[in-house]
């Protein structure tokens, strides 16, 4: 490291800022990145499915950082999903002591009255126990009880499928669902299955979110086509010859 030789196991560097060789060959190390997409519904946020489904990572733009998705959104859930190369960041984005809110928007049928506002904010009893109090905008509302309500519902644990058993526990089948803000970040106006890396305002607010000194902050490096064809031909290889 930095032409000095490290014998101790577990010895500390800082990639971005010293230079690290293994026998005299320098390793490049990933630099962090973080983006930002909007998932569409009948997509799985997972790196791949075993059984073929359309996943998340079909969606990114192809760049050199290996990035993975920060949590997951259900398969019917649209929305921010974040995506890094940064695993203390997402360990600790995820960690429940952190306590970072999610803002959801969520289509129900029915009519959202006082209520069910004061049960959301209070805790909803669900089989693995009390939800922590929840904020609540109703955003729009009909008078019918077949009608279409509209509610901005932040929260800040990430329980399975959490906002749509609060709600369907209190009678409001949910319509739709979409997140429209993880911590500091906000999905403005990117549009469905559409990306975009975060800003520098944005990259501070989040590592400050996490309690982490920010690194310099980054931009995701786009492959070039050679790159882009070599990456192909090499997981044509793994996969074998086409079968039928
Ligand atoms: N709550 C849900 O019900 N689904 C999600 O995808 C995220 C939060």
């Amino acid at each position: 490291m930095d032409g000095e030789t490290v014998t101790q196991l577990g010895a500390k560097v800082d990639p971005s800022r010293q230079r690290i060789a293994v026998d005299g060959v320098p390793i490049e190390m990933e630099q962090p990145v973080v983006l930002a997409l909007n998932k569409p519904v009948a997509y799985l946020s997972t790196v791949s499915d075993p059984m073929g489904r359309r996943t998340v990572m079909q969606l990114l733009p192809p760049i050199r950082e290996r990035v993975y998705p920060v949590g997951r959104l259900d398969y019917d859930t649209s929305g921010l999903l974040l995506f890094t190369n940064d695993g203390e960041l997402t360990q600790r984005l995820l960690h429940p002591s952190r306590e970072i809110e999610k803002v959801y928007r969520a289509s129900v049928r029915g009519i959202v009255d006082r209520e069910i506002r004061r049960a959301l904010v209070e805790g909803v009893e669900l089989e693995d126990g009390l939800t922590a109090p929840a904020k609540v905008e109703v955003v729009r509302q009909s008078d019918r009880e077949d009608g279409v309500a509209v509610v901005h519902l932040a929260i800040h644990e990430g329980r399975n499928r959490q906002v749509r058993r609060m709600l369907e526990r209190l009678g409001l089948p949910v319509l739709r669902l979409k997140r429209i803000a993880f911590g500091p970040i906000s999905l403005g106006h990117l549009k469905t299955g559409e990306w975009r890396p975060l800003t520098q305002e944005e990259w501070v607010a989040l590592y400050q979110a996490a309690g982490m000194t920010a690194p310099p902050y980054r931009r995701p490096t786009m492959r070039r086509e050679s790159e882009r064809k070599e990456s192909k031909r090499s997981s044509a290889r793994h996969r074998g010859p086409r079968r039928g």
